[in-house]
């Protein structure tokens, strides 16, 4: 796993840009894993500028979101598919036909949730998968608990993610309490993985995920199970790594002239 921390929320939603640019030029039809929440907002709206000032170009991009609220139409304004429109896919180039983000409200969930699967399947597997981080650790909606070989199914909210999200409702009482999410083990078959995270709030988790054991009660520490996961952290979000110091000096290395050289398979 690469950790990089940097200065502000602005330079991880810079590098996280990047990342995405990186991968496009390689592969114009890549296929992107999204995510919703405070976090991505700085990437979503970098992404729009490099479409609008450098001509980053969507047209043969697939996107896959990682999950959506259960109970909630895809116009409702706290819904996903909503979120996803208003902050990304209205300013960019993405084709409707290649934007896939679960239903908030299949009529048959299970076989949904295969067919959501299969449609991964189908177009090529997910090259990039943007992650965020739950309070309580977890990636998607996979809350403590959740098996690290899940795939795409309901999942039970848990009362601090319904308390944490409460703040884009207007009353507590409206957060769903389920959701349709990727499993990690969906997330985990992604090419690479991309967790950002930033805010104080996030510390704990972040240092559990990077630092403790690979533990269903933080799903995020199945990073450490993957070959190509980097994390981009602010100051706040990495305030209680124990290896700060040791991050720090690998990405000086790794930004240093053997460092190009090294690739980044971790
Ligand atoms: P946030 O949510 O970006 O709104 O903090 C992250 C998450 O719950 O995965």
């Amino acid at each position: 796993m690469e950790v990089v921390i940097l200065a502000s929320y602005d330079e991880v939603s810079r590098a996280a840009a990047r990342e995405v640019a990186r991968v496009l030029s390689t592969k114009p039809n890549a296929v992107l894993g999204l995510a919703t929440g405070s976090t991505p907002l700085g990437l979503y709206r970098e992404l729009v500028r490099m479409h609008r000032d450098e001509g980053l170009d969507f047209s043969q991009v697939t996107t896959f979101n990682l999950d959506e609220y259960v109970g909630l139409p895809p116009n409702h304004p706290q819904s996903y598919h909503v979120f996803m429109h208003e902050h990304l896919f209205q300013h960019v180039n993405v084709a409707a036909q290649n934007i896939f983000i679960p239903s908030g409200a299949p009529a048959n969930i299970s076989a949904y949730c295969a067919w959501y699967e299969r449609q991964i399947q189908e177009r090529g597997g997910i090259d990039l998968q943007i992650l965020g981080i739950g309070a309580d650790g977890h990636v998607a909606f996979n809350e403590p608990g959740s098996s690290l070989a899940s795939r795409t199914r309901i999942k039970t909210l848990a009362r601090q993610t319904i308390e944490d999200n409460a703040r884009f409702f207007e009353r507590r009482e409206d957060v769903p309490a389920y959701a349709i999410t990727m499993g990690v083990g969906t997330i985990l078959e992604a090419r690479e993985l991309l967790l950002c995270a930033n805010g104080r709030n996030k510390a704990r988790a972040v240092a559990l995920a990077i630092e403790g054991p690979v533990t269903a009660m933080v799903t995020a520490s199945a990073l450490q199970m993957h070959r190509q996961a980097k994390v981009l952290l602010d100051q706040e979000a990495a305030g209680e790594l124990k290896m700060r110091e040791h991050f720090d000096w690998i990405e000086e290395c790794r930004a240093g002239a053997l460092g190009a050289q090294l690739g980044t398979e971790q």
